[in-house]
């Protein structure tokens, strides 16, 4: 059998299952050194199906170990996307001789149930590890959130809400948040619900976060809620609030729609569990408009880079700014260095190849376009628009794009930074591009499937950089 690690557009530093169909990653939480991946799997096909939570395990968030499969579908339903904790107190009574239990929360997705056009065929229940994550037991009280009569209910978010001692639940319920609280995880009170009449609401919520970011001094909190359709480029998306929660209630500081990935290909993202003041968040790198159809042969999808999110202030108004994890720099290969990259530069980078990291720095930011390529003449252009203040990534060349009338085209970022001054991040595998623009105030996530790697970067343009950084990755897997 070829190795896995060779085939066609396999990424090298990001995670991608064997083989199989992937989406959402789900119950990310750090414990005893080891970070826990699970995610939306369905090991019998690269489409959609009955959902699995498959779990791979990393110490660094980047080389990445594949374990069993964590949660199999049950008579009570497929296992939908949800979260897990470090039940510190063993709140749950689940914790064997009273010690620390891992508890997942996730969504009981009841197919009979959605057959008999029921309504309240998505539920919350719970599973339990006392072996560091290894293997799961379900709860045999399941579900343990029971459904009102709303079609979409799902995608529990719980986190310790240490001022009252109690759990939160934050779960997507249609076109709006519904919070929960809980004492143990098992018995559920429904708080308050917000998000009827604000923010973007082209699809289903799915897929919430809530949290709390410093910055200057004060405590914010953040609540991210996944979109599909309606993001800003299309499809799948993640829009942000920001503003305060009490215990009960969330109240957004103002009425703006924010995302906090432009890019098509960044979608269900959210933050691990249990690593204190740092948010380190991971999504799905892909988009429902095509992800079951992008030319991969045995598996579908992988994940973002894990990114930092901080909150950083532009124009006057406050964003969540995403930027690359640490870790990544353990996969640098030597870097090399160009001083003074004068505009309209061309070839810059004598042997390109991927996957890679590039930083660029420029003192006045002006029109230009980097240009990736291959020998076979495909491209993907990355690049900023002074006229319309936008960054932009154009894949309409990029290689393989007929399997959707959707995946050619050229996408869009806001510029929010003000200065005159920029610097750029990107990086790079054989078929994902992340843009992190003004330190990571903009960002872009693009998929794309070339006949064969680029090997050529050149750039175009206006702008002249005064300092270029190019590293080789080596690959992770
Ligand atoms: C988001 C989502 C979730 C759901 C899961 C099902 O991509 O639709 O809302 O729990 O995928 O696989």
């Amino acid at each position: 059998a070829q190795d896995y690690r060779k085939e066609a557009y396999r990424p090298q530093i990001h995670f991608s299952p064997k083989s199989g169909w992937m989406n959402d990653p789900n119950g990310m939480v750090y414990h005893k050194g080891v970070y826990h991946m699970f995610y939306q799997f369905y090991p019998d096909s690269t489409v959609w199906g009955p959902m699995h939570w498959g779990h791979a395990t990393s110490r660094d968030l980047v080389r990445w170990q594949h374990q069993p499969i964590a949660l199999y579908p049950d008579s009570l339903g497929y296992i939908f996307s949800g979260s897990a904790v470090v039940d510190a107190a063993n709140t749950s009574g689940l914790g064997k001789e009273g010690k620390a239990p891992l508890v997942a929360i996730y969504t009981y997705h009841d197919t009979a149930g959605e057959k008999k056009g029921r309504k309240d065929f998505q539920t919350q229940g719970i599973a339990y590890s006392n072996d560091d994550g290894k293997t799961w037991t379900k709860y045999s009280g399941n579900p343990v959130l029971r459904n009102p009569g709303i079609v979409d209910f799902r995608d529990p978010k719980v986190m310790w809400y240490a001022p009252d001692k109690k759990w939160v639940m934050t779960l997507a319920t249609k076109d709006r948040i519904t919070f929960y609280s809980s004492p143990n995880l098992k018995d559920w009170t429904r708080e308050s619900e917000f998000g009827a009449t604000i923010g973007a609401h082209g699809g289903v919520w799915e897929c919430p976060d809530l949290f709390q970011l410093e910055q200057g001094g004060k405590k914010h909190w953040v609540l991210l809620v996944n979109l599909n359709p309606g993001g800003p480029n299309g499809g799948s998306a993640t829009q942000y609030f920001i503003g305060d929660f009490d215990g009960t209630a969330f109240t957004p500081a103002d009425t703006a729609t924010r995302w906090l990935d432009y890019g098509p290909d960044e979608y269900a993202g959210i933050t691990y569990a249990n690593t204190g003041d740092r948010k380190v968040f991971i999504g799905w790198m892909s988009n429902w408009l095509y992800g079951q159809q992008v030319p991969t042969e045995k598996w579908r999808s992988a994940l973002t880079i894990p990114r930092d999110l901080s909150l950083a202030a532009a124009g006057g108004k406050l964003y969540v700014a995403s930027k690359p994890s640490k870790e990544l720099a353990t996969l640098a290969k030597p870097a090399t260095t160009l001083n003074q990259l004068k505009a309209g530069n061309a070839s810059f980078v004598k042997t390109f190849s991927l996957p890679a990291r590039l930083e660029l720095q420029t003192e006045q930011l002006q029109d230009f376009q980097l240009v990736f390529s291959n020998d076979a003449g495909e491209e993907l252009i990355v690049g900023y628009d002074k006229t319309a203040n936008q960054y932009f990534v154009d894949r309409s060349k990029s290689g393989k794009v007929d399997f959707n009338k959707d995946f050619a085209g050229r996408h869009t970022a806001p510029r929010f930074a003000t200065a005159k001054n920029t610097d750029l991040t990107l990086v790079i595998d054989h078929a994902s591009l992340e843009l992190f623009a003004d330190k990571g105030l903009s960002v872009m996530t693009e998929i794309f499937f070339p006949s064969s790697s680029y090997n050529k970067v050149v750039l175009k343009g206006s702008t002249g950089f005064q300092q270029v950084r190019y590293w080789p990755l080596t690959s992770a897997l």
